[in-house]
């Protein structure tokens, strides 16, 4: 198949391109975020280097016969969104519906797009299904509902459009280097890497999310391309919650020390409790290959062998 993967050498766009080898592959990214380095050893047919919706990248990618697109290039920080709320909003909304346009315009059969458990915001009824009350409390939550509903209501009998709303996806090469980078990618680059002993939590850590292994998020895309599911909206995660507190927990037992937990005041518009309902991703036939305690295990893993 011929596949466009936008965002590919991002943390999960660079798992993906390799869940994908065996595919043709055309790539794009304006490694704003992501890193040429993720896709060392990896095969692909093009990798452009600019924004997704460049006229002249997609006038001509689309002359490649195009069968798939997933469409994960984003502005994936809350807090960079907020920052320049003009330019975020068009990557992450607008933007998405001009790729849609074209992408329907040339034929292609499916389109995946990167939505996000942010779109729930912090209303509390728990676990979250895809019918639960959408109520995003940031731009990014707001945008990222926005575009799923353009990838689900351009959907035809032509065109399969699935938004895959991810809880918090976990793994090698997710990057630790703002404080607002995903949460273990911060504790594992302090404790392993640098081999520090103090973590910082923001609140009293008994915050919960749903921490689902990146190897799961891209095995499921590879699911969706190579199998005729529904298109719709789809929650992407392992369908149980933990406390960072249980992380930390479980962080101590492998490195086999005592961690110094620095507890912060809770962060302005966090949300306290993430947890999802994954039935309908498990009624597509795709099983999940970890629970999170293998997943992280295996994570902590791979670390201690690089270091
Ligand atoms: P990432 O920042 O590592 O990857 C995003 C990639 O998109 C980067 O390589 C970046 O350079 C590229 N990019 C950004 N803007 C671009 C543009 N205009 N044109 C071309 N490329 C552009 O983030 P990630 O964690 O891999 O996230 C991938 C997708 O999944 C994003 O859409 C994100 O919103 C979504 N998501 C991620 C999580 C998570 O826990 N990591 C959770 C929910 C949703
Ligand atoms: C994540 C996503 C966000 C998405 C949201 C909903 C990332 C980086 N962020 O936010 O884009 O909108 O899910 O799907 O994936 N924390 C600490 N110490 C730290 C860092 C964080 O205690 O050093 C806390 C945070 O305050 C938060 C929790 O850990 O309470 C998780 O933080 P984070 O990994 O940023 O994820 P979300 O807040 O869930």
């Amino acid at each position: 198949m011929n596949i466009l993967i936008t965002g590919a050498c991002g943390f999960i766009g660079s798992h993906l391109v390799k869940a994908l080898q065996g595919h043709t592959l055309y790539l794009i990214d304006d490694l704003s975020t992501g890193h040429k380095s993720n896709l060392n050893d990896l095969s692909y047919e093009k990798l452009y280097e600019d924004d997704y919706a460049d006229e002249h990248i997609l006038s001509e990618v689309f002359t490649y016969k195009i069968d798939c697109i997933v469409h994960l290039a984003a502005i994936a920080s809350v807090h960079k969104c907020n920052e320049d709320p003009l330019n975020a909003s068009k990557v992450n909304a607008g933007n998405v519906l001009k790729l849609i346009l074209k992408a329907k315009e040339h034929g292609v059969r499916t389109f995946l797009f990167a939505s996000s458990a942010a779109v729930y915001g912090d209303e509390p009824s728990l676990p979250k299904t895809e019918d639960s009350v959408v109520k995003p409390i940031s731009l990014y939550g707001i945008d990222k509902f926005a575009a799923e509903q353009y990838v689900v209501n351009y959907s035809d009998d032509k065109f399969r459009g699935i938004a895959c709303r991810f809880f918090n996806v976990f793994g090698p090469n997710q990057d630790p280097s703002s404080p607002y980078s995903g949460v273990l990618s911060i504790f594992t680059d302090r404790t392993i890497n640098q081999k520090l002993t103090s973590i910082s939590v923001f609140g009293d850590g008994e915050q919960t999310r749903d921490f689902i292994s990146v190897f799961d998020v891209v095995n499921f895309l590879k699911y969706c391309i190579e199998n005729q599911i529904d298109p719709g909206v789809y929650n992407v995660a392992t369908g149980s919650s933990v406390s960072l507190n249980q992380v930390i927990d479980q962080l101590k037992i492998k490195l086999n020390k005592e961690l110094n937990v620095d507890y912060q005041p809770a962060r302005n518009g966090d949300i306290k409790y993430s947890a999802a309902d994954n039935k309908k991703m498990l009624q597509t036939g795709y099983s999940l290959s970890f629970s999170f305690n293998e997943a992280f295990k295996g994570y902590l893993d791979s670390l201690n062998e690089n270091t």
